[in-house]
């Protein structure tokens, strides 16, 4: 099968985290800032709360980017929802929540933003997080026109993705490409390879695409960069450059 034949109603332009870096990363004041920029999807990432809620943060700890302290599991989501997630970032954003998985997907179907929901476990929750992620995102789109596309630097997480919900699309992350990429692809039944823009040149676009996949890449922020990656027919260019890089 080639790369054409898979159904990928997303637009080539991702904003990074919400708004990559012109509001708090992981948030709803993230999400409208790339909205109003044009950006019509959005990468973010999400993990479990101690009581297995899905939210939204990138690292395994909330100290960067919130009010609090310690492991994100540490705390129920009842305890993580008071928590200050905009303030690190400046003023402006002061006493912006750290979002539900739910609250992002009743406003990104209210706006008609799709969404690449990365899988980032907390380290040894893998399965669980991969599972209740997946089976939130089936009951959150379910009916919508567009429906979230799956992606993890977790292959155990991906997994378990696939196994609650298969119909759920998925993309496997990768820092560095392995060399047995397509076997591991084809194992977990992806439907596209997301990498690190460093790691591609236009004949690796070109066998994903000749080998039935689709490509993303993250974190290219340079427009002529950019430009190279949309001219090698880059399915997915996931920026923080949001101001910069025009989205059509
Ligand atoms: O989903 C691609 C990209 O977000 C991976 O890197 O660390 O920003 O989650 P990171
Ligand atoms: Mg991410």
């Amino acid at each position: 099968m080639s790369s054409s034949e898979i159904a990928w109603p997303y637009p080539r332009y991702i904003a990074h985290r919400g708004a990559g870096k012109l509001a708090p990363e992981n948030t709803l004041a993230a999400m409208r800032a790339g909205h109003a920029r044009g950006y019509r999807m959005v990468e973010f990432d999400v993990k479990l709360s101690g009581d297995g809620v899905p939210f939204l943060l990138h690292d395994d700890t909330l100290d960067r980017t919130t009010s609090g302290h310690g492991r994100a599991d540490a705390l129920t989501w009842a305890e993580l929802s008071k928590l200050d997630a905009g303030r690190w970032h400046s003023p402006a954003f002061a006493g912006e929540p750290l979002p539900m998985l739910e609250q992002i997907a009743h406003w990104a179907i209210a706006n008609d933003v799709a969404c690449n929901i990365e899988i980032k476990p907390v380290p040894g929750c893998e399965r669980a997080t991969g599972a209740a992620v997946a089976l939130d995102a089936l009951a959150l789109w379910r009916g919508a026109s567009v429906q979230p596309l799956l992606s993890s630097f977790s292959e155990v997480a991906l997994a378990a993705a696939r196994s609650a919900v298969p119909d759920l699309q998925r993309a496997m992350l990768y820092e560095h490409i392995p060399t047995d990429w397509k076997d591991r692809l084809a194992r977990l039944e992806c439907v596209a390879l997301d990498t690190d823009y460093r790691e591609l040149d236009a004949a690796i676009v070109a066998a994903a695409h000749q080998a039935g996949y689709k490509v993303l890449t993250y974190t290219p922020n340079d427009p002529a960069l950019v430009s190279r990656l949309a001219a090698w027919n880059v399915d997915g260019i996931i920026t923080d450059a949001i101001d910069v890089i025009r989205p059509d």
